[in-house]
Parts: C-alpha cells; sequence; structure tokens
C-alpha cells in the first residue's frame, strides 16, 4: 500500500484523494486554511463521491511538510507551486514529486531551479497533464505507433471551456478575480489553465517523431477588467525541429466546451476528444480509402484520476520508462506558455534555444 500527502485540499486535492483511496493507498489531505479542510470533509468530497472516507487524515499543511509520504502532491494555486515543491524536495524526499499544471508563471520563476533540485534529491518529478495518461490517448498512441497513417502532416489541439465549469467546481469562489484564474502572470487566463492543450500538442509530437517546439506565433486575447488581467482566448501555432507546424486554440469562453486533437497524415487521421458525449471519451480515425472507425470510452470523472494515480503505482514499481507526464515534460510546455507571451507582445513569432534551459533567454 502507498501512501500520499496531499498540499491543497481544493477541487484538485479531492480528486486525488478520492483516487488514491479507490486504490487503498493511505491519503493525509492537507491544506494551509483550516476552513478548506472543513469544507473538503463536510462539502466537496461527500458532494462528489456520496460520503466522507474518515480513513483520510487531515492535517494543517504548515504543520506537516516534512511528514513522510511515497507520493507529495502539490495541487495548489500555480503561483504557490514552485516554493512548496522545493520545500518537499529539500524536506520530506517522497518517491515522486507530482506537482499541478501549469508548473508557475510566464516568467518561468523558479523552473531551471526546480529541475535542478529534483535531480539533486533523486526524486522522480511530474506534473498533472494527466489528459496524456487517458485511455482515449493510449489508443490514439497506439495507432499513430502502427505506421499505417504515413507521415505526419499537421496536429491540431484544443481546450476550449468556458470557465463557468471551473467556478461550478468551486461554490466557494465568487469569480475569476477571487483566484489566480483572473492573472495570466499567476497561471490563470487561458494560456495557463488551459494549456492541456499545448501539452497534448506536444505529446503527440514527440509520438509522432517530430521532436521538441522551435517555433512560436501567438495571438492572446487579453482581458484588463477590475484589476484582472488574463488572456481569455489563445490562439497559437507551433512548428517543431522536423519543421512539423500545426496549432492550438485555448479559451475560457466556449460553451459547451470542445476538448479536441487530431493528427492529420498523409494517408489518414485520428482524431482525440475527451468528454465527447456525456461519459465517454471519443477517437475516431481512418487510414485513406476506408471508412473511418469511432472507440467511444466510457469514464468518469474520477476515472481520469484513478488512472493518473495507477501511473504513480506503474512507476513507483518500475514498470514505466518514459512518462509522459514527467517534469521535463512539464517543463517544456511551461517553455510554450512563456514563448507564447512573448510572441503576443512583440507581435512576431520567437524561437525556443533549448540549449539555453528553462529560462526567458531561452526565447529569443
Ligand atoms: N489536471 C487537472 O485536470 C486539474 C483540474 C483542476 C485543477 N487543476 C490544477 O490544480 C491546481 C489547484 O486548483 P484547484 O482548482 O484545486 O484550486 P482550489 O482553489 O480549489 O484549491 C486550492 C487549495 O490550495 C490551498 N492553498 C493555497 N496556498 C497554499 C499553500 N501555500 N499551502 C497549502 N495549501 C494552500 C487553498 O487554501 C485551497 O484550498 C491549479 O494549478 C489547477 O490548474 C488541475
Amino acid at each position: 500500500m502507498y501512501s500520499i500527502r496531499i498540499v491543497g485540499a481544493g477541487s484538485i486535492g479531492n480528486h486525488l484523494a478520492h483516487a488514491a483511496r479507490t486504490r487503498g493507498w493511505q491519503v493525509t489531505l492537507t491544506d494551509i486554511d483550516p476552513v478548506a479542510l472543513a469544507r473538503a470533509r463536510d462539502e466537496i468530497y461527500p458532494g462528489r463521491y456520496g460520503k466522507w472516507d474518515p480513513e483520510i487524515v487531515l492535517k494543517r499543511s504548515v504543520d506537516s511538510m516534512r511528514d513522510e509520504a511515497d507520493v507529495v502532491f502539490i495541487g495548489t494555486p500555480p503561483d504557490t507551486h514552485m516554493g512548496l515543491a522545493l520545500e518537499a524536495l529539500a524536506n520530506a524526499r517522497p518517491k515522486i514529486l507530482l506537482i499541478e499544471k501549469p508548473l508557475a508563471g510566464p516568467d518561468l520563476a523558479g523552473c531551471d531551479e526546480l529541475l535542478r533540485a529534483a535531480g539533486k534529491a533523486g526524486v522522480f518529478c511530474a506534473v498533472g497533464y494527466n489528459h496524456c495518461l487517458g485511455k482515449n490517448t493510449v489508443l490514439t498512441d497506439r495507432i499513430l505507433g502502427k505506421g499505417k497513417l504515413g507521415q505526419p502532416q499537421t496536429i491540431s489541439t484544443r481546450t476550449r471551456e468556458h470557465w463557468a465549469g471551473i467556478f461550478n467546481a468551486h461554490p466557494w469562489l465568487s469569480g475569476p478575480p477571487d483566484s489566480y484564474l483572473g492573472f495570466s502572470a499567476r497561471g490563470g487566463g487561458a494560456s495557463g489553465e488551459h494549456s492541456h492543450a499545448i501539452n497534448l500538442w506536444q505529446h503527440f509530437a514527440h509520438v509522432v517523431g517530430a521532436g521538441r517546439v522551435v517555433e512560436i506565433s501567438a495571438t492572446l486575447d487579453m482581458v484588463a477588467d477590475g484589476g484582472m488581467a488574463y488572456d481569455r482566448a489563445a490562439f497559437i501555432t507551433l512548428t517543431t525541429e522536423s519543421g512539423l507546424t500545426g496549432d492550438v486554440i485555448q479559451d475560457v469562453v466556449t460553451l459547451p466546451a470542445e476538448k479536441s486533437a487530431r493528427i492529420q497524415c498523409d494517408k489518414g487521421f485520428v482524431e482525440w476528444s475527451s468528454n465527447a458525449t456525456a461519459g465517454a471519451d471519443m477517437v475516431r480515425f481512418a487510414s485513406s480509402g476506408e471508412a473511418a472507425e469511432e472507440v467511444m470510452i466510457k469514464k468518469t470523472r474520477a476515472d481520469d484520476f484513478i488512472w493518473e494515480v495507477d501511473h504513480l503505482a506503474e512507476i513507483m514499481g518500475g514498470r514505466v520508462g518514459n512518462s509522459p507526464i514527467s517534469i521535463e515534460r512539464g517543463l517544456d510546455t511551461m517553455l510554450v506558455i512563456a514563448a507564447a507571451h512573448q510572441s503576443h507582445r512583440l507581435g512576431r513569432r520567437v524561437r525556443i534555444d533549448w540549449a539555453r534551459g528553462y529560462v526567458p533567454d531561452a526565447i529569443v
């Protein structure tokens, strides 16, 4: 049986607590705010999963930062991730440190330091881009891996979701100004909050052998309102080191939501979709001249996190070679988010010089 200490008893903290309990893990759920701990026990967890699980230990985070656990999970707002992650690496030394997305703000503060600290501590670090672990993604990877679709021509990904959905899951927040969400600089806005699409684009680019993103052009629809400053939509084009070009759209205005991807090759295509219908993901694919095949994959919201916990167990069991949620992948996504902001600010295409590390100077 594994143990997990969760920092942040909000929406994501409850999802991970529940997922770990379904696998019989020992769970300690912690928060800086005692009100958040009570809300997890009395409202969020029973509201989502039927009843509170008394096996879950609730603790103030300040009193538990040195507590040992196989996995430490940082499920707090993005502008707190770095400090908490570095503290966990220095003091708790878990087998796995899982940090939620996005890792940081677009200034990349702490990114290089975190990678160095993880290497020094010998701790496997991961970032919560859990769409990469979904059964729809695993199937898409398998289809692409067969090579029957020919040469990749372009990739498109979308995470377009009105943030009403997020606030429905956070009834205790009054709206975007009440959290990091209304501030791109703090990891909010469409570029940060919905960065699953950038990450998924990069994932599929790796799967088809197109390599890392080297060129980015972006237009952000910026909103300055009541003290907030966020991008409500991000339109991004990407080119990889092999020359593969494609696009990403992320926004916080689309209703109903669209979470999709399409990989077009010269002899066929694959379409990926999350929540294509209520309670199901979808993969649709065809080779040229053949009828398209559609696979519906039933899942619940809870499954997204149960599969993530299963992946962590696989890593600890030594059964994962290259994890798609490794810290390097999460940092790669961070650098593309930062480059998108820089491209928008400068009004031109920018390049990434990977040799410089995860620092603003890598964007030229
Ligand atoms: N991967 C996914 O599908 C997914 C889904 C939801 C949220 N997220 C990510 O999870 C993170 C948190 O989002 P959320 O919706 O759970 O937020 P939330 O506001 O619901 O919860 C955050 C909790 O962290 C606590 N907190 C803040 N600072 C802290 C600190 N220094 N130490 C300890 N606790 C602290 C707050 O009191 C709060 O209870 C974000 O980065 C978000 O993007 C990811």
